[in-house]
């Protein structure tokens, strides 16, 4: 625990950087989870203070101040920086951005960073935002925030409890619209999936395959970890939006996707004889918790510096090198 948590106050100071959707406006998106943005996230919590936000549109930060009631913001992070301790800096700002604000914040000695996904728009920038974190105090966060939900924390716990016998394959889906370009889709959004299918295979997602193209709209990426079989599809020109992961096991498959679970298991067939069918558990979940938790393992991390993040920065760097190599090849 830092000197400065104890003597200043009893509160865990947070700072935003980038207070655009995910730093403060999806909170007002009336259908979303709450919390669902970093704003959202650190008022909720009873341990931690919104001490100061910083935007380089002076528009933002007034908006910002009205809607958080939080009495400063900047528009320089120098200033920030100089003006406040900061105990956990969320950076929610474009990822051609990331790479120099976490240079700043690294230099500054902030204890806990949480960096949007992805790391950096390129795999150079990536890697050395890696190198000069690993030397450095201050850990960092990549907000993945799929590998937080509770329906994955059930899924990891399925899989290294062998609920199910061996996990034999992941198959996941994003479609969306027609407009998106597939790069600008994988760089953006894909990045989720391809973090989390490398999160839950065991950290050694290696591509083998790779079909389609930007004209067709449409790529599939055959990959494996271990022994376990890989299949990525990420598609536009749907109307509707879909992130899907589905997993089979050797006596079971679980299919998860944006506000559904499913949970089945083998069992002597109702419908055959001599066959096994998998039955639907019901297994519900009411919320992801998708924020929040995330939010939680930074604060854990804080106030126990010999923690490891759940989503760290070479996990995240992970990330942008599978998207190169996608992107290269399509
Ligand atoms: N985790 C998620 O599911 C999720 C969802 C949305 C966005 N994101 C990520 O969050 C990041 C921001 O996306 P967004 O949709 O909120 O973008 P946005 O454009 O709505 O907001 C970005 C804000 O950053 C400000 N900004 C830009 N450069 C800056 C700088 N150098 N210093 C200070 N402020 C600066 C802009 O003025 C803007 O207000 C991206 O990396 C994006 O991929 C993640």
């Amino acid at each position: 625990m830092s000197e400065n948590y104890i003597m200043e106050t009893k509160k865990i100071n947070c700072a935003i950087v980038g207070l655009g959707r995910i730093g403060s406006t999806l909170e007002f998106d009336r259908k979303r989870e709450k919390p669902a943005s970093h704003a959202g996230v650190i008022s909720a919590h009873k341990e931690c203070v919104l001490s100061s936000g910083c935007d380089i549109d002076e528009a933002k930060c007034s908006n910002f101040k009205n809607d958080w009631n939080c009495p400063d913001c900047y528009t320089s992070l120098s200033q920030m920086l100089e003006n406040h301790r900061i105990d956990i800096l969320h950076i929610a700002t474009p990822p051609e951005t990331h790479k120099n604000i976490l240079e700043k914040a690294i230099e500054s000695k902030i204890p806990v960073i949480i960096v949007e996904k992805p790391v950096s728009d390129n795999l150079k920038d990536a890697v050395k935002i890696e190198k000069m974190s690993l030397k450095s105090d201050s850990r960092i966060i990549v907000n993945h925030e799929r590998r937080y939900t509770q329906q994955t924390e059930r899924i990891k716990k399925n899989i290294n409890e062998c609920r199910y016998g061996k996990l034999l394959s992941i198959n996941s889906k994003m479609y969306m619209g027609r407009k998106r370009s597939l790069e600008s889709m994988i760089y953006d959004d894909g990045t989720h999936i391809i973090d989390l299918i490398n999160y839950l295979s065991g950290g050694c997602l290696r591509i083998d395959d790779i079909t389609g193209s930007e004209k067709e709209g449409h790529v599939s990426v055959y990959a494996h970890c271990s022994e376990i079989y890989i299949q990525m599809e990420f598609a536009r020109g749907r109307e509707y939006l879909l992130f899907e992961t589905d997993l089979s096991f050797e006596k079971g498959r679980i299919i998860s996707g944006n506000g559904y679970y499913d949970e089945f298991e083998s069992r002597e067939s109702p419908y055959y004889e001599n066959f096994y069918s998998l039955m639907n558990k019901d297994v519900n979940f009411s919320t992801s918790g998708y924020f929040i938790r995330m939010f939680e393992d930074a604060v854990r991390c804080f106030k126990d510096p010999g923690l490891v993040p759940v989503s760290d920065i070479t996990d995240g760097v992970n990330a942008v090198r599978i998207i190169n190599e996608i992107i290269r090849k399509i």
